[in-house]
């Protein structure tokens, strides 16, 4: 029986697993073992995270046992890098916490294993997490709080999960960005001292930051070689990730070996938590990967793992859309959207998506100043409402998508007219407003906002059951950190509040509407992350929709996320935000690599274009379980090689595969060339053929129909006909048996 369920046993710790330490716990994925050990009434310590040895006596013998604090407190090891700080009823602001039971439960696929921890003087308990996907050899980790003190205790510092790391040439991978350039992909060495990539956005957090990261274990970072550690955090609000190359080393207290540390979980930052007596706080899972085949082995852990359990409809094909934002902006009528659905119908498109601009009847959204929170029809733009428009939908044949910002207010609006106490703002303050002068943030922590939240959805959704997706979007930062709902003396409850509150809204709607496709979306890429993918099918990339800066942020994108939730859209040229001007099929290339849509007029295509675009849309349909099922393997970095960028996709069965080749800059006399690919099955043979041809009357590539051993491509490679500037091609290779 595949699911075989495993009794929950409470182990005491000396019969669960013995190695050389007193009390062993291994966590097993496949191929990596995370090693715990602590008897008890003794401390957990941090043994070993990599691949699983033969025996773990390995880990012992070879000195590579870190036996470091699994969870260290601040208390009696103040200079070391801490998980979780508290401050007890009686001011005491320590803990010493040990052994006290384990317990494993979960299935043959999915195992969990709880530790729990007690302090020795006060009730403080704490419970880690380690939950291990055994086939996608990922390790999800977290903690739980408890006491029975006389009073509440408070939490300053709760973060999901620490790492110890034998000290090395550490090399971290993240991504940096800001609004239109979000999910950069950073590349650096970390020298003696601390790194912390945090944010408190309140709302937005992935516009600058994401609480995702690689470290190798042993140099320079590469997609194919050497081990690697990747993390990403399940929370969808502020978080810390700090990364101390040791520098409080106490050399009375620790083995004299430098130890890298890793501390990982919500910012604490203005969020001191009081939790009473007998309530548990739970931290945000803490998502760990290792691969030894690089940064690409780590993504496609990652990836599998998300469709697999993270990601909502992780294994349903997504949809073609088109997206009515760039090609209308607030200019909505009920003609010009009917058009916009016909054409885009008319090339193959799937859905339509009604962007901002459709809502406000006292005022109507004619601009980006007034009327968030009055989720009614326009109807001196849309005078047959939303029903006109699902009724254009149906005629045209495409299924029919709305746009929502429920979270956010403006002063001109009836919303904020009815309900000023909704707001986030301090007492005694004016609120600071953002987007237009004029836009709020609602008070999430307020159960009334979560159920008028919920209530958007449910409204729309019941009126018009047709709705087959919704575009959520949320424009602006928690600007005014205070709560008129929160009690005066727990306003730093705020950040955490307005995300547990914003967290119940979303289970509510997904509770009840399972299937409806949802986008988070936040002034572009400000929401991507397993937090808002437990909820979202998809993610908004960013408002960037320039093809050359795109192949940059959907390769950052791409180290932590799936391609089926990356939204990609063709737009017009000049690009509205860079003002470049490249190829429709570059476009449609770029945008073929993720979810494909659309973000512009059909219309003003040219009949040539229209022609190719009818192509590319079709041989998108055909690559597209490739795409979004399959695995990444990238080939040449578009940060490491200024003229090339490559990458491609890879059925499981590896029977089928897809190559995206890109040249983004043309310099005279240069050696031709050459596109070696990855993760073919070297004793296969595969025929090759161009797909999202621009011309398809002019002969295809050379190789077209030729069939190549996977070992040659993986070896030799391919030249392609990529031979200006913005140029590119896709080859779809086919196993031939
Ligand atoms: C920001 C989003 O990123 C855009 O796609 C668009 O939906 C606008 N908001 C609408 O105001």
């Amino acid at each position: 029986m595949k699911q075989l369920l495993l009794t929950c046993v409470l182990l005491m710790t000396a019969g669960y697993a013995m190695a050389k330490g007193e009390a062993s716990y291994p966590v097993q994925t496949k191929n990596t073992t995370l090693l715990l050990e602590g008897a008890v009434g003794e401390p957990l310590k941090f043994i070993y995270y990599g691949p699983t040895p033969a025996s773990l006596s390995e880990i012992y013998d070879s000195g590579t046992a870190l036996r470091r604090n699994a969870y260290p407190t601040l208390g009696n090891d103040a200079p070391q890098s801490h998980a979780l700080q508290v401050k007890h009823v009686d001011g005491n602001m320590s803990l010493e916490l040990v052994v006290d039971g384990v317990a494993q439960s979960g299935t043959e696929d999915v195992k969990i294993t709880e530790i729990t921890l007690k302090d020795k003087v006060y009730p403080f308990t704490v419970k880690l997490f380690y939950k291990a996907y055994v086939k996608n050899d990922v390790i999800e980790t977290w903690a739980e709080y408890f006491h029975t003190e006389q009073g509440d205790v408070a939490l300053q510092k709760f973060a999901s999960a620490f790492m110890p790391l034998r000290a090395g040439d550490h090399y971290l991978t993240h991504l940096h960005g800001t609004w239109g350039n979000e999910q950069n992909m950073v590349e650096e060495l970390l020298t003696r001292g601390s790194k912390v990539i945090k944010n408190r956005d309140g709302v937005r957090n992935t516009q600058t930051d994401n609480p995702s990261f690689m470290i190798t274990i042993d140099g320079k970072p590469s997609e194919t070689k050497g081990n690697v550690i990747a993390g990403t955090l399940v929370w969808t609000g502020p978080y810390k990730l700090e990364f101390d190359y040791n520098s409080n080393n106490n050399p009375y207290v620790y083995e004299s070996t430098p130890v890298f540390e890793i501390v990982m979980g919500m910012n604490d930052e203005a969020s001191e938590y009081y939790l009473p007596r007998t309530t548990a706080f739970k931290t945000p899972e803490m998502v760990l990967t290792y691969s030894t085949e690089g940064k690409g082995g780590a993504s496609r852990n990652l990836h599998r793992w998300a469709r697999d359990y993270k990601v909502i409809n992780g294994h349903k094909l997504r949809d073609i859309l088109i997206n009515s934002w760039e090609g209308v902006y607030f200019d909505v009528n009920q003609e010009g959207m009917d058009e916009m659905m016909r054409d885009f119908a008319s090339i193959g498109g799937e859905l339509f998506v009604m962007d901002d601009g459709w809502f406000g009847d006292k005022y109507p959204r004619d601009n980006d100043v007034t009327s968030l929170g009055d989720w009614t029809v326009a109807k001196k733009k849309l005078p047959g409402g939303i029903e006109g428009l699902t009724q254009s939908a149906s005629k045209h044949g495409v299924k029919f998508g709305i746009w929502i910002e429920p979270e956010m207010t403006n002063l001109k609006s009836e919303l904020y007219e009815k309900h000023p106490d909704w707001i986030i703002c301090q007492d005694n303050r004016e609120p600071v407003p953002a987007r237009g002068g004029t836009q709020l943030v609602l008070d999430m922590s307020n159960p009334k906002v979560q159920d008028f939240v919920f209530s958007v959805v449910d409204n729309l959704m019941t009126k018009h059951p047709e709705i087959a997706f919704i575009k959520w979007d949320a424009n602006m930062p928690l600007m005014n950190y205070g709560s008129m709902y929160l009690p005066r003396d727990r306003q730093s409850h705020l950040y955490v509040e307005y995300h547990r509150g914003f967290n119940s809204v979303m289970e509510r709607i997904r509770a009840k509407y399972p299937n409806v496709v949802m986008q988070a979306c936040a002034s572009g890429g400000g929401r991507v992350n397993y937090g808002y993918m437990q909820h979202f099918d998809e993610f908004w990339t960013s408002d960037d929709t320039d093809a050359h800066q795109r192949l940059l942020i959907q390769w950052g994108t791409l180290n932590f996320f799936p391609a089926m939730g990356m939204a990609s859209h063709v737009s017009t040229v000049p690009n509205h935000l860079s003002q470049r001007v490249v190829p429709l099929k570059f476009r449609f290339d770029v945008a073929m690599t993720g979810r494909l849509g659309m973000e512009m007029l059909p219309k003003d295509m040219t009949a040539t274009e229209r022609e190719y675009a009818i192509r590319a849309i079709a041989d998108y349909k055909s690559i597209r379980p490739l795409v979004q099922q399959g695995d990444l393997y990238k080939l040449v970095s578009p940060y490491e090689n200024n003229q090339y960028a490559s990458l491609m996709y890879v059925a499981p069965d590896k029977d089928r595969a897809v190559l995206f080749a890109y040249r983004t800059l043309y310099m005279s006399s240069y050696p031709l060339f050459r596109f070696v690919l990855d993760g073919l099955d070297p004793d296969k043979n595969y025929r090759l053929s161009e797909i999202s041809r621009m011309d398809k009357d002019k002969p295809a590539l050379a190789q077209q129909d030729k069939i190549f051993s996977g070992r040659f491509l993986m070896n030799q490679g391919l030249t392609l006909p990529v031979n200006s500037v913005y140029g590119s091609a896709v080859v779809e290779l086919t196993e031939v048996k």
